[in-house]
């Protein structure tokens, strides 16, 4: 690699910047056939929940143009499953883990956060606040300020002092920021941005909706504007918190331009269905992206974008991140 790609999830040290997105690679393992996924930043798992859950009835996934939608009803194994089986698999590979978390209600949140706490080995926990795919919006948390401070302060109050704690957000809001600043006020140490929109496909042969579920998440390239502007507007407010950038990524471009919108980590979710290998590929990409722009040091261009157009549109001479450079 020619650029330091060395990136900070809160106080913890990541190689580089490219993560898993969650619900994209469950716990890594199916991925593991197709690189060696020590080699990236993190794998984010599939959230979490107290209770094994079987999810939503099928189908659970419409194809939408640029996009995807998924109505999945957070399926997976329960806490005590995935304490026993998928992170000890995943410490075995050498994978820094990010465990997504999701809940019904604050208890459920507190209770996911002392568990993984009492565990060894998570990196990081990402608190699933957004998910679209619930009995009805009053659970999403995320879209009202103090019910997400609430979950937020639940869980970094339990988590140990030690784990970083991210809260995922909606773009599903009309101001991202205000719940953004209710989740750092309430103690969360960086921000997840974006989970899925909230949307729906309708056949027009049978006259119904495609998922069983009805509405569904949308993910995939047809987001990515919607991703960039929430960083943006996120890091402008918050300048000093961590960022971890989603929604469409495919390229090592798309990944670039989220780090400079504000984003010092990059999660690639709905292209890995397709390319497997994606996160490896966009991580040489964007060591590529930087490199042919005399880039040395991820670090010094997070948020960049901020910066008066006073430079050359290419490069770096002439911003601050010139100046810190030796
Ligand atoms: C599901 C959860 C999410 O957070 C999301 O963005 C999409 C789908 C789910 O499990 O249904």
């Amino acid at each position: 690699m020619a650029a330091d790609l060395r990136t900070r999830l809160g106080h913890v040290e990541l190689p580089n910047p490219i993560l898993t997105a969650s619900g994209c690679a469950a716990a890594g393992r199916e991925l593991a056939q197709f690189f060696d996924i020590s080699r990236i930043g993190a794998i984010v798992t599939k959230s979490v929940m107290l209770a094994p859950r079987s999810g939503r009835p099928t189908p659970r996934m419409a194809e939408t143009p640029s996009g995807m939608l998924n109505s999945i009803g957070l399926q997976g194994p329960g806490i005590d499953a995935f304490l026993q089986r998928d992170l000890p698999w995943l410490l075995s590979r050498g994978a820094r883990a990010v465990v997504s978390i999701a809940g019904g209600t604050v208890a459920e949140y507190a209770e996911l956060a002392t568990r993984l706490s009492d565990a060894a080995g998570v990196t990081a926990i990402e608190v699933n606040i957004s998910c679209p795919n619930v009995e009805h919006r009053g659970q999403v948390f995320a879209c009202d300020p103090a019910a997400a401070a609430e979950v937020l302060e639940a869980v970094r109050s339990r988590a140990r002092y030690d784990i970083p704690v991210f809260a995922k957000l909606s773009p599903d809001v009309t101001d991202i920021v205000a719940v953004a600043k209710a989740c750092v006020s309430a103690g969360a140490d960086g921000l997840s941005l974006i989970n899925t929109l909230l949307g729906m496909v309708i056949d027009t042969d049978t006259m119904r909706p495609v998922l069983a579920g009805e509405t569904g998440g949308l993910s995939g390239p047809a987001i990515r504007p919607v991703a960039v502007r929430c960083i943006w507007q996120v890091r402008a407010a918050l300048p000093g918190v961590p960022i971890i950038g989603m929604g469409g990524v495919r390229t090592g471009r798309d990944a670039f331009e989220m780090i400079l919108a504000g984003a010092s980590m990059v999660s690639v979710g709905t292209v890995i269905f397709h390319d497997p290998s994606a996160c490896v590929r966009i991580l040489r990409e964007l060591d590529e992206e930087l490199s042919q722009r005399g880039i040395e040091r991820l670090a010094d261009v997070v948020g960049l974008a901020h910066e008066p157009r006073t430079a050359p549109r290419r490069g770096l001479a002439g911003t601050a991140a010139a100046r810190r450079m030796p």
